[in-house]
């Protein structure tokens, strides 16, 4: 392991800074419904959605989820369609999956009791070291550390550590001073503390260090380096998937289909898309749809919108136009259905960025 500033610091250090960091913590916190109590289902729900966004959008997804499913047993046992639903628009919806397998585990074979064991919370499906070490530490109080991206930029500056935090076994080098770094007497506190910190005041841009309660520790601060903190390789450059989606309209209602059960946003609903560059030939494009829906299309408008989302390893630039079937009826898993129906339906966002540029079009309400 590469050395870094850790190994100046001695005993009394660590606790002048634990203490620095949970005093702050218990005065600056915000209060969000998964800190009302110590309950491990809201935690473990909470910590799941926290690692794919920020706390702003995180609340109200969380609410609806605690009013939809009120115990672990309403969610483990939810359907498909429902709990998608509920998650739509977070991405990575293979976590909220993995959520549901994980908590059907807790019931079945540990009594409904979250466990309070590194071990068994690892053994739990899509229960990785961060999550373990965010239950372990919030609801049981256990020291144990909680590494997310915000830990690892805090820590890095605070210690000027210069390892690239995108490789797996860098995670070592956070856990080994964290170990001996986290406050055993409030290791929640502590950790969230960190968190806090990361998300208000050490800013990937801008930190904000005068308001810092730890910058009499940060060894970047001293050497006016924060910026060169944590150190993040660029990964290679992601692959562009270029597309057209149509939004068919027939009789007041829609033609939409439903994805695979497994790869990319499985699950989801879309409006029927097929692969095409930009400045392809109209009538080619037509050609896909036929095959591939069983639909021949004529285009009202070309020109709908363009929509981009960026992916963690893909880039997608859709084309969006409107269409009226021509002949034919669809195949497969493809259905018209109603504006009601629709509502009901998980769509990824870049679909939901489609039905609102269209609905926008008509000037007319999405609901
Ligand atoms: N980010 C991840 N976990 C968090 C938590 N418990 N509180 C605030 N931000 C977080």
């Amino acid at each position: 392991m590469k050395t870094n500033e850790f190994k100046n610091w001695n005993q009394v250090k660590i606790n002048r800074f634990r203490e620095a960091l949970v005093s702050w913590y218990l005065s600056n916190k915000r209060i969000l419904p998964w800190r009302e109590n110590s309950d491990p289902y809201r935690i473990w729900v909470s910590e799941v959605m926290l690692q794919q966004t920020r706390v702003d959008t995180v609340l109200p997804y969380f609410e609806r989820f605690m009013t939809k499913f009120k115990t672990m047993q309403d969610f483990a046992y939810a359907k498909e369609a429902d709990i998608l639903k509920i998650w739509e628009g977070l991405g990575y919806y293979s976590r909220v999956r993995n959520l549901q397998i994980a908590m059907r585990q807790v019931i079945e074979d540990f009594d409904g009791v979250t466990p309070s064991s590194k071990a068994e919370l690892l053994s739990l499906k899509g229960v990785g070291p961060y999550t373990a070490g965010a239950i372990l530490s919030i609801a049981y109080k256990q020291a144990e550390p909680a590494i997310d991206g915000n830990v690892m930029r805090v820590i890095s500056r605070i210690f000027e550590i210069d390892e690239d935090i995108m490789k797996p076994k860098t995670r070592k080098t956070f856990e080994t001073i964290l170990y001996e770094l986290i406050d055993p007497d409030a290791a929640s506190e502590f950790n969230q503390g960190l968190m806090e910190i990361g998300a208000l005041v050490c800013t990937p841009k801008k930190p904000m260090c005068l308001l810092c309660p730890l910058q009499e520790f940060c060894a970047s601060h001293r050497d006016g380096r924060e910026l060169d903190f944590p150190v993040k390789i660029k990964k290679t450059k992601s692959k562009t998937l270029e597309l057209v989606s149509v939004i068919v309209e027939q009789d007041g209602k829609y033609l939409v289909e439903q994805r695979a059960s497994t790869g990319l946003l499985a699950g989801l609903w879309q409006f029927p898309t097929v692969e095409a560059k930009p400045d392809e030939n109209i009538e080619l494009i037509k050609l896909k749809f036929m095959r591939e829906y069983g639909v021949g299309l004529k285009f009202a408008r070309e020109n709908l919108a363009h929509v981009k989302h960026i992916f963690s390893h893909l880039v997608w630039e859709v084309d969006v136009k409107q269409a009226d079937v021509e002949e034919g009826a669809p195949i497969g898993q493809t259905q018209f259905v109603t504006r009601q129906e629709l509502a009901e339906l998980a769509f990824s966002v870049p679909y939901q960025k489609m039905w609102q540029a269209y609905v926008n079009q008509k000037g007319g309400s999405n609901k």
